[in-house]
């Protein structure tokens, strides 16, 4: 199937390892131009040339702190400037941390809010005045599966997530008459590095994770190729009367009806 993705410009936020490497090199793969952004400068540029070399795509790497409202206006302005418009935008950053509720203070909610909610706000907002005009947009926003089931010490991502998963509904609404999609896709058990570093540290990689996908219908934790297949295919043309859903990817682990 021709994804229609050759030449679209795409953005990806949080692109230097894990899921956001993944979907960033997937759509490469299928023409796009893509745009990755990421803290570490070195660590981008190295995958820049990786994803470059694998896909013979070119790939821009801009440094940026999602979290930061300067950054991020500064980003999308320099992505806007590299090739005049924007055609799709996913919205990505690290994860906040694993703990009980009552051991988040303020200052660790408003982190949180400023990673997994703000980004999310700042960075749909400011991509419009470059997609209204091309006609379409797609802007596609990477969650957690703890949206549907609730995941043990995961407080400050489900109640981030479900922030965006409300402004994505009201999104679509509002960036319909323009034609710009608006969807969530939320991760189960994805094999990243944030993943091997919740791994139980008393057992062999191996057998933690064996152990972990025993709770996983299919049986093995997902590969970030996985996820970036829903993502590239949300970013298509063919994904065209798809908003506002959130489509979980996680091998059947959620139980939820809903
Ligand atoms: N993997 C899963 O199974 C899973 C499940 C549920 C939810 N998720 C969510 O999916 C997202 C991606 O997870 P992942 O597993 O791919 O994580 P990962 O492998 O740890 O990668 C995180 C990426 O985010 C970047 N990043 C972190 N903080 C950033 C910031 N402030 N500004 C810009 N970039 C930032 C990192 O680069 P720098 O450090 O250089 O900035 C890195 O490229 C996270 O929000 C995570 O909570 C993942």
């Amino acid at each position: 199937m021709d994804l229609k993705l050759t030449g679209k410009v795409a953005l990806v936020l949080a692109a230097s390892k894990g899921l956001g490497k993944a979907i960033a090199q997937t759509l490469a793969a299928e023409g796009a131009k893509v745009i990755i952004g990421s803290r570490d400068k070195t660590e981008l540029d190295k995958v820049a040339a990786e994803i470059s070399a694998l896909t013979r795509n070119k790939i821009v790497a801009i440094a940026v702190d999602v979290s930061k409202s300067d950054e991020l206006s500064a980003f999308i302005a320099k992505a806007a400037e590299t090739y005049g418009h924007i055609d799709i935008l996913v919205n990505n950053a690290g994860g906040p941390p694993f703990d009980k509720f009552e051991n988040f203070d303020d200052g660790a909610w408003q982190k949180a809010f400023d990673l997994n909610l703000l980004s999310v706000a700042r960075t749909s907002k400011a991509v419009l005045p470059y997609m209204k005009p091309t006609g379409g947009g797609r802007i596609i926003n990477i969650i957690s599966g703890s949206v549907k089931a609730v995941l043990a010490n995961s407080v400050l991502s489900t109640a981030m997530r479900m922030g965006v998963v409300g402004m994505a509904k009201m999104m679509a609404d509002e960036f319909g008459p323009y034609n710009i999609t608006v969807n969530n896709v939320a991760p189960g058990l994805i094999l990243t590095d944030r993943i091997k570093h919740t791994l139980p540290k008393d057992v062999d990689t191996e057998t933690a994770m064996k152990e972990k996908a025993k709770a996983i219908p299919l049986g093995r934790i997902g590969d970030p190729t996985e996820l970036a297949a829903l993502v590239t295919f949300l970013a298509s043309q063919q994904a065209s009367y798809i908003s506002g859903q959130t489509i979980q990817v996680d091998g059947g682990a959620s139980r939820a009806i809903y």
